[in-house]
This record gives structure tokens, C-alpha cells and sequence, in this order.
């Protein structure tokens, strides 16, 4: 796999894109995987290097509103969540646009799409460039911990991928919040970077619900009640740890506990911003680190739930529930 980064690297991927090729780059949020939506044989080729089921759809990146707006039918709220959020960590699910030319794999043959323009400039740039809509699901092996840097990339798709555009560390570090507004009312489908309040307080009251990806998780379980098992590192996971053992791994937020074999500070200073951006990070850190040093398991100190919070208590329940 070819590793791009700068100005020339980004009309490179974009030549890559067009030329139907796999490219993994960096967004605010997690590095995706992008490939041509309009290309069927390109969309294929995104689930086998992801290792990811077929029924399961992707979200389509695009550089402006307006470029997304051409493949769904906006409803208003979409409209007044699109001027207030993008470019940035929002994903909105809305009726495809009948003659679109994006492909029906790419939705996993359903009549919505999954639309998103992404905040970081250079994603931007990327898309902007290849003038096509990019699907790109987290650039990870399936069911794995959403890559935050490059490295990450390269440590899970080396091999099944033609390129990575470096684009940094990303910001948010955390999946775009995914909302459905397709129904009678706005379902909130994945917490993410952008919180539930702050889509209330614009639109009014959010639904609970499920992704497709959580509903063909949730089948794989052996009783039901259990959480699904995804952003899973290869330690267990044990939640809302008071206390650590000197064979445990910290996920720390705030001062941390003292014990541990190793800790991973999410943030000193209790700040949720901070511990999103370093969550996915600090589990592949712990993984690594926290074997070598002996560790059975990952122990993760308690997270607020509000603002962000939510979304990483989401990833830390997934990472922790019993894998099937
Ligand atoms: O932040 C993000 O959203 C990242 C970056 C790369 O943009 N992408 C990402 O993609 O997290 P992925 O494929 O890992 O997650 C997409 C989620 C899945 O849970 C999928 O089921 C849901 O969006 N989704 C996609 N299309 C949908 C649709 N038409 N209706 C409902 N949910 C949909
Ligand atoms: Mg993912």
C-alpha cells in the first residue's frame, strides 16, 4: 500500500479514486475508506477488504451540501442540521434520489442513503478533487477499533488496499453521529461526534435506534439483552473500574487509578473532548502495551454520559459487551 500525504498526494488519491482504486484517508472524525460509490465493482471491493458483510450499508462523503443533496431528497430538518453542522461529524440518513447513479451496494440495496460532508479540510480537498461521491466506511478490518492515524491503517488494511493520504491524527476520533430522518420523527441511530442535545435543541425530540450494522451484529448473539460486540479491542473489556488490578490495563479518565500495569490517560483533566479524540488510540495502545506488560484485561474508569460522553460510553459498552 502506497502511503500519500501533502498537496500532491491528494491529486494522486483522487487519480486512484477515479481510476476506481481503494484509498483510505484521514476525516475529524476516523480515517475512512473511500472507493467510488458510483462503481459497483469498486463498492465490492470495499467490503472484501474490510472483511465486512454485504447487507451492511456504507455512507456516502461529499465536499459541499449542495454535492450531496444531488443523490437524496432533503427534508427540512436536514436542511437547517446541514447549514448548523456540516462540514462536519453529522451523517444524515434520507430517501435516495431516484436516478442516482450511486450504487445499489453501496446502501445495501435500501431505498435511503447515508450522507455526510466531512469537517478536515484535507478530506475536503480529497473529495473536491475526485468529484465523485466516496463511499468509505471506517478504514478498519471489520468489527475492529476505528483507525485515528495512519499507522492505524496501514497496521490493519497493509495489502488489501492501493493507498493511504495521511491526514493527520483525526480531531474528533470518534464515528460522525448518524441520524435517520426518513420517518415520522428523527431517529438517532449512532451516538457520535455530534451530540443528541445538540440535534434537539435545532430540531426537536430524537428517537432511539438501530443501525443496520448493530441489527446484523445482533443476530451473531447468543442471548438477547447482550450488547453488541464491535470496536472490539483484543483484550476484554471490564467497565466503570473503581478500583485496578496490577494484571489490568487503564483506560483512565481523570486522575488516574494507581495500580495498573499500564495506564492510557484518556484526558488528566476530565475533559470529553479530549478523551474522544484519544479513545480509539488508547485501546490499540493498550492492547499492545498492556500484553507486553502481562495484562488479562482492559479496565475503563467511568465517563460521564452527556455531551460526547454518550458516544464514548457507546464505543466502551461495545468494546466490553460478550463477543459472539
Ligand atoms: O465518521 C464516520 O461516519 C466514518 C468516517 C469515515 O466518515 N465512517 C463510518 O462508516 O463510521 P461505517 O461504515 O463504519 O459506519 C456507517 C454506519 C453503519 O452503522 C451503517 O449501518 C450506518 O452507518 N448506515 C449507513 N447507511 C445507512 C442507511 N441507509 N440507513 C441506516 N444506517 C445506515
Ligand atoms: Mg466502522
Amino acid at each position: 500500500m502506497r502511503l500519500l500525504s501533502g498537496t500532491a498526494g491528494i491529486q494522486e488519491a483522487a487519480a486512484l479514486l477515479r481510476a476506481g482504486r481503494l484509498v483510505a484517508f484521514g476525516t475529524e472524525t476516523v480515517y475512512g475508506l473511500g472507493g467510488d460509490a458510483t462503481n459497483g465493482q469498486t463498492v465490492a471491493s470495499i467490503f472484501a477488504a474490510k472483511g465486512r458483510p454485504q447487507f451492511n450499508p456504507l455512507i456516502c462523503h461529499f465536499p459541499t451540501a449542495e454535492a450531496a443533496f444531488g443523490h437524496v431528497v432533503p427534508t427540512p430538518a436536514a436542511e437547517r442540521l446541514a447549514a448548523a453542522f456540516w462540514p462536519g461529524p453529522l451523517t444524515l440518513v434520507l430517501p435516495r434520489r431516484a436516478g442516482s447513479p450511486i450504487d445499489l451496494l453501496a446502501g445495501a440495496g435500501l431505498d435511503t442513503l447515508a450522507v455526510r460532508v466531512p469537517g478536515h479540510p484535507p478530506a475536503r480537498a480529497l473529495l473536491e478533487a475526485a468529484g465523485l461521491p466516496i463511499a468509505a466506511p471506517s478504514a478498519n478490518r471489520s468489527g475492529a477499533v476505528s483507525p485515528t492515524t495512519a499507522a492505524h491503517v496501514v497496521a490493519d488494511l497493509d495489502g488489501r488496499i492501493d493507498a493511504v493520504l495521511d491526514c493527520g491524527p483525526a480531531a474528533v476520533g470518534l464515528e460522525s453521529t448518524v441520524l435517520d430522518l426518513t420517518g415520522p420523527r428523527p431517529v438517532l441511530l449512532r451516538p457520535g461526534g455530534i451530540s443528541a442535545e445538540a440535534i434537539a435543541a435545532l430540531i426537536g425530540p430524537v428517537g432511539r435506534g438501530v443501525t443496520p450494522a448493530d441489527a446484523e451484529a445482533a443476530r451473531g448473539l447468543r442471548s438477547p439483552g447482550l450488547l453488541v460486540s464491535h470496536y472490539a479491542p483484543v483484550l476484554p473489556v471490564r467497565l466503570n473500574a473503581t478500583t485496578v488490578a496490577e494484571n489490568e490495563a487503564l483506560l483512565a479518565f481523570g486522575p488516574a487509578l494507581p495500580g495498573a500495569a499500564v495506564t492510557w490517560a484518556l484526558s488528566k483533566t476530565g475533559d470529553l473532548t479530549e478523551a474522544a479524540a484519544r479513545l480509539f488510540a488508547g485501546l490499540r495502545w493498550l492492547d499492545q502495551a498492556g500484553a507486553r506488560m502481562g495484562a488479562v484485561r482492559i479496565a475503563a474508569m467511568p465517563v460521564p454520559e452527556d455531551g460526547l460522553g454518550a458516544a464514548i460510553n457507546d464505543r466502551l459498552r461495545r468494546a466490553a459487551a460478550t463477543r459472539p
